[in-house]
């Protein structure tokens, strides 16, 4: 269990949906912090986990967790997962009371995030986007990046509970814009976890110590957290942990359609995802993104 200590505001009543791999410690944190948490997963056996252990509510729909809420909290999988818990008889929005703001944590796209904001709007709530980086480790100990989009008075009211879970939570524009942040986060990461995997394999192949090497060059301009974090684990072929490939391939997907509307050109983003598609059909979809080295060995 993480160490993190908690910077004291005014207990909230909140809601948590989808107790997955980040939203089952992120919905922790807000209980540990002092916050009144109702949760909702779709497998209700996990949502009374979680409630036994931080001893919050479980509740049976998105609606009903989020009834009496003033911050509704969600990280599921992809568009339509998101949609399924917002809206519906038995979704969030409907359980939600005016003002109430939902924080969605899934990295999705900007356009769904445009879509729930005006939906939310038009129903006296608010929506702001909040896709997150740190993995499920920043989600354990707290420490995540929060990339925000949607109205400044809406943020300002998320961003000290949001702090329970995160040591940065941003806002970087009107909604969609914590979305298209993300997107910038994974393409970055994309070319660069392929620049590594080839650094390595080469390196092997001219008969290096590559973990010599690493501790070496990541004491120069070469560094960077993963070349530091995943370098080690890519030398001794471990993948059985981390950011999966399938849901690589989700975010990549999410920044070429982006891509084919604003004209941005990203061919190296573009390979990687190949690449991905590679690995998913040697069956390594649910292996760490560094797995990318596995193909040139
Ligand atoms: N894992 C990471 O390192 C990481 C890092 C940054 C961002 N993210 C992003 O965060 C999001 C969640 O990732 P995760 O790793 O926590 O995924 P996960 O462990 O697979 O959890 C997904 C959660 O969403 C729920 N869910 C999925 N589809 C649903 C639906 N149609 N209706 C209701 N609930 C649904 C799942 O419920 P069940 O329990 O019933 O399956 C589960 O609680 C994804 O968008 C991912 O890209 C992940």
């Amino acid at each position: 269990m993480s160490t993190r200590t908690y910077d004291p505001i005014a207990p909230q009543t909140v809601a948590f949906l989808g107790l997955g791999v980040m939203g089952h410690p992120m919905a922790g944190h807000l209980a540990r912090a002092g916050h009144r948490v109702a949760v909702y997963n779709r497998t209700a056996s996990k949502a009374a986990a979680w409630a036994t252990e931080h001893g919050g509510t479980a509740a049976a729909t998105p609606k009903a967790a989020a009834d009496g809420a003033d911050l509704v909290f969600c990280c599921v999988g992809n568009d339509d997962d998101l949609r399924s818990v917002a809206l519906g008889e038995h979704g969030a929005f409907a359980g939600m009371k005016p003002g109430a703001i939902f924080v969605d944590h899934t990295t999705a796209s900007a356009a769904v995030a445009r879509e729930l904001s005006a939906q939310a709007r038009s129903r006296g709530l608010q929506f702001i986007d909040a896709p997150v980086s740190g993995g499920n480790l920043g989600a354990v100990n707290g420490a995540l990046t929060v990339m925000c989009g949607g109205d400044a008075a809406a943020f300002e009211a998320m961003r000290p509970v949001a702090l329970s879970f995160a040591r940065a939570v941003t806002l970087l524009g009107s909604s969609g814009a914590g979305q298209l942040a993300k997107m910038v986060n994974q393409t970055a990461i994309a070319g660069l976890l392929q620049g590594l995997a080839e650094a390595i394999a080469f390196g092997e192949r001219a008969g290096l110590d590559m973990d010599a090497v690493l501790a070496v060059i990541g004491k120069g301009a070469a560094q960077s957290w993963q070349m530091d974090v995943r370098g080690p684990t890519m030398i001794a072929d471990q993948f059985d942990f981390g950011f999966a490939v399938d849901w690589m391939r989700k975010d990549l997907g999410l920044v070429l359609d982006e891509a084919r509307r604003n004209g941005a050109q990203v061919p190296v983003t573009a390979l990687v995802d190949q690449f991905y598609a590679d690995l998913q059909a040697k069956g390594g979809g649910r292996q760490d993104t560094s797995s990318l080295v596995r193909r040139l060995r």
